[in-house]
């Protein structure tokens, strides 16, 4: 499926007498507009990146707007990924599938230690805020494939194969994607190859349920969080829910038909000296559907460093994270228990 087109009547294009009349129409896509980077934004939104125009004449140029897209907006629309429709349809509806099963069969893999390698996790009450989130997620690592496969489900039965197809198809497109805001970023090679060597993949199945009417002001898909991520890449079914809050105010993703959401995590806000922020995100509900999403997590591995790399320092941009370790961001940010970026606070070269 392609985003809808409107076939133009620009009488501009009108050719003159005797001229080839073959000239071809001009087509635009109502809901793409330009930004004054020179960025598309899908519904006048989010900027929308074509990771295959990485390839070829057109890469400094796709660079750059990704440069625009993470320093401006924080989430992007990637489009051309490489990820097949029949395989982004193969995996929502395994997801489906797997949210349909009975309750006492999912439960199977509930466990409310988040170090679990594989574990469901559960909608709950907050009651300090009297709010529910209602969230589903079945989480899981996904790179390397061959270590985690087997603790995977086997029900429904192409779990395996079609969860472990997608999971090389996104960290396929994840790389060449890494590799360009890294280098949109300007470091250097060696930085680049510290980070990809041994990076990792944690993968969410997320089911958002049909929330009664009388309970929707007080329930949430996801509260307002940041993800402690480099980048996330979600796949959202065709309804929406997630909505950031970009310059103030919240802003809903509106799902772009074969794309994927793809936003800047606390990791890369680190790496990138404050350059690109890892922006507030949640998701709501409503009454009338249930709704999905996959998300792919893309972590560092524990020794990675974090803090910028020092090709990005010099006098007008001095280091305002000093140098840690994911582990160290990792451990802190369980026990500060913050849902958001300031869990990097800590690690300011002035921490207060
Ligand atoms: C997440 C997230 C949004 C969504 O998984 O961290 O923000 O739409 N998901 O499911
Ligand atoms: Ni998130």
């Amino acid at each position: 499926m392609s985003p809808s087109k409107t076939l133009v009547a620009d009488d501009h294009l009108e050719s003159p007498a005797g001229a080839n009349k073959t000239i071809p129409p001009t087509y635009t896509d109502s809901k793409v507009h330009t930004d004054r980077y020179g960025l598309e934004l899908w519904e006048g939104s989010f900027p929308v990146i074509d990771l295959e125009a990485l390839r070829g004449p057109s890469r400094s140029d796709t660079i750059k707007k990704l440069d625009h897209a993470c320093r401006h907006y924080g989430f992007f629309m990637l489009k051309n990924h490489g990820i097949s429709e029949t395989l982004l349809n193969g995996i929502m509806g395994v997801a489906r599938e797997f949210f349909h099963l009975p309750e006492e069969e999912r439960m199977k893999l509930y466990s409310p230690d988040p170090t679990s390698i594989i574990r469901l996790a559960i909608g709950f009450k907050d009651d300090k805020q009297d709010v529910f989130v209602s969230r589903e997620s079945l989480k899981f690592h996904g790179h390397p494939l061959e270590k985690f496969v087997n603790t995977w489900p086997t029900n429904p039965s192409s779990f395996r194969e079609i969860v472990g197809e997608y999971c090389v198809a996104a960290k396929r497109a994840e790389i060449p994607l890494l590799e360009a805001v890294f280098e949109g970023l300007g470091m250097e090679r060696e930085s680049i190859d510290q980070i990809l060597d041994k990076h990792g993949q944690y993968a969410s199945l997320n089911y958002y349920p049909v929330c009664e009417e009388s309970n929707l002001e007080r329930t949430f898909g996801l509260r307002g969080h940041t993800d402690p991520t480099i980048l996330t890449m979600l796949l959202p079914d065709e309804v929406p829910g997630l909505e950031v809050l970009l310059n103030g105010e919240y802003l809903p993703v509106k799902p772009m038909p074969n794309a994927l959401v793809v936003n800047v995590g606390d990791a890369l806000q680190g790496l990138s000296n404050l350059q690109y922020k890892s922006l507030l995100h949640r998701v709501i509900v409503n009454s009338e559907t249930e709704r999905l999403s996959i998300a792919s997590y893309c972590y560092p591995s524990n020794d990675t460093h974090m803090g910028p790399p020092k090709e990005l320092i010099n006098d007008d941009h001095p280091a305002i994270y000093r140098d840690f370790t994911y582990e160290e961001f990792y451990t802190t940010m369980w026990k500060q228990r913050r849902p958001d970026a300031t869990r990097l606070d800590s690690f300011k070269v002035f921490a207060a």
